[in-house]
Parts: structure tokens; C-alpha cells; sequence
């Protein structure tokens, strides 16, 4: 299944449970903490925080994105890019976990031909935050996924924020097992190369303040409202679906890979770049 067609179905799956389609924003917005936006959430902040009224209580978007924390893993793993495109649905103080769970679990196993990916569910794991049995018991007893392969990880990896002060929450993510050839048995937990993060579904329902970006920050107070912010990685759906190696053999980067070869003369794949750990 090409990109676009991925993006496509996203927002019309989202669309169709009456959310209203937003387009991107630009990359850089008016945020003096923020050099670019690094999620779908990003220009819906003030609408988290209570300070403007959405114009909907829906939304569904696909956002520009460049997440600097990241940088240092583009090239090293299968999965990041500089820049990528991250699909979302955003609940202001409409739905919440349940139908944010459901929601994601019906366009990723769905038919193709009822507009879904169509992938195989037993593929499928999901995380959730150390205490919130509320998302754990979705999981396990509404959409049926065995208690195996939902795991509790701790605020580095199922706690989300921007990285500073703003709105936060638990999330819960959903990973696709790419099979015995990519690593060891064990979930997520276990190896996040062979278990691909897809989608982070947050529940957005506190403030952060200033500390660490990812763990080692307060959580101040609730938000006025408890809300929804999503985000799957379409480049990574992209080449799941694809059945390429990683983020920049599919249909969107591999052009420019084989330009880079007609012009250089190089073949790509030919040697293999020192990694971090062999370097
Ligand atoms: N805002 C969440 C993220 O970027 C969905 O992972």
C-alpha cells in the first residue's frame, strides 16, 4: 500500500467517526520553546491547555514533523527519520480511552477492502502505563488481546509530553512484530527493532512542568478537560505494509535513493555503514 494511500485511509477512518480533517501546519510555528513542531499535537496545544475553544471536538490530521531528540538515532535504526509525517486523531474533552483504543485497533486490523491496513492482529502488541489498568483492561477485554502480549512500561517510554512544559499524560502504544529475523522474543520490552512502535494513543490529562524531556518532570495539576492526542508513524506503517527493510526503502524515499545511485555510481546496500556500536 503506497504512502499516500496510508494517509488517505487514515483520515477518511477518522473522518467517517465524525472528526473534522485539519491540514498540517508549518513545521515552524509560533512557540518560542519550540525550534520545530515534533507531533501532531503541537498546533492543538492551546486547545489542550484550555486557554482557546476548538471550533470542533474531533479532529483528525497528517503533520509535518521534526523531532530533534531523535536525531541522534536517524541512520542507526530501521525506523527514524529527520523528518516524518505523523498521522493523528485528537479527542478536546470528547471521547477518551476507550474509543481512542478501538478507534486505532479497527483501521489497523480492518479489511482492505473496508479501508483498513488489513494487518494480521496476531502481529500486534500493545504497551500501556505501569498503573493504568483502565487502558490494560481495554486492551484485554474489549478488543480481545491476550494478556501476553500487552505489557507495563515505566514514564520514559509510556508517559508523553512535548519534552517542556505543556499538557501531558499515560499513553498506551501499539507495536508490530516484524518476526524471529529482526531479534529476540519478548515484546517491546525486549527489542524495539524487531517490535516496531507504530502508534502512540496519549491520554492527555495533565500539565507538565520544567525538567527532564522524557522522565524526572513534575506533573502539576489536571487539565480542564480530559483529552486525546494520537500519533502513528506513516513512513513506519509505510514500510511495514511495503515489506521493505525500513523507513527509507519505501515509495516515498527509495526514489531519491536510486537518483543518489544513477549519480554517484554507488550501489546502495553494497557496504554496510559502521554503526554505533561498531564504530
Ligand atoms: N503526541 C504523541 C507522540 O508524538 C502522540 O507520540
Amino acid at each position: 500500500m503506497q504512502t499516500h494511500e496510508i494517509r488517505r485511509r487514515f483520515l477518511d477512518h477518522f473522518v467517517k467517526a465524525g472528526h473534522t480533517e485539519v491540514p498540517s501546519a508549518s513545521l515552524i510555528l509560533a512557540d518560542p520553546n519550540l525550534l520545530f513542531v515534533n507531533a501532531g499535537m503541537v498546533p492543538f496545544v492551546p486547545f489542550f491547555l484550555g486557554q482557546q475553544t476548538p471550533p470542533y471536538s474531533r479532529a483528525t490530521s497528517v503533520q509535518k514533523c521534526v523531532r530533534t531528540l531523535d536525531i541522534e538515532e536517524v541512520g542507526i535504526t530501521t525506523r527514524h527519520n529527520t523528518f516524518f509525517q505523523m498521522a493523528g486523531n485528537f479527542s478536546f474533552g470528547d471521547y477518551f480511552k476507550e474509543e481512542a483504543i478501538t478507534h486505532a485497533w479497527s483501521l489497523l486490523t480492518g479489511s482492505v477492502d473496508d479501508g483498513g491496513y488489513g494487518i494480521d492482529p496476531e502481529k500486534l502488541w500493545a504497551t500501556v502505563y505501569l498503573d493504568d489498568d483502565e487502558a490494560y483492561s481495554i486492551w484485554r477485554d474489549k478488543v480481545g488481546l491476550p494478556a501476553e502480549r500487552i505489557q507495563r512500561r515505566g514514564m520514559k517510554d509510556n508517559y508523553w509530553s512535548m519534552g517542556i512544559p505543556g499538557p501531558c499524560g499515560p499513553c498506551s502504544e501499539i507495536f508490530y512484530d516484524r518476526g524471529p529475523d529482526y531479534g529476540v522474543e519478548g515484546g517491546p520490552e525486549a527489542d524495539e527493532d524487531r517490535y516496531i512502535e507504530i502508534w502512540n494513543l496519549v491520554f492527555m490529562q495533565n500539565e507538565r512542568g520544567e525538567g527532564g524531556a522524557k522522565e524526572n518532570y513534575p506533573v502539576l495539576g489536571p487539565l480542564p478537560k480530559k483529552n486525546i492526542d494520537t500519533g502513528m508513524g506513516v513512513e513506519r506503517v509505510a514500510f511495514l505494509l511495503q515489506g521493505v527493510e525500513n523507513v527509507y526503502e519505501t515509495d516515498l524515499l527509495r526514489p531519491v535513493i536510486d537518483k543518489a545511485e544513477e549519480l554517484t555510481g554507488s550501489r546502495y546496500g553494497a557496504t554496510t555503514a559502521p554503526t554505533c556500536a561498531s564504530a
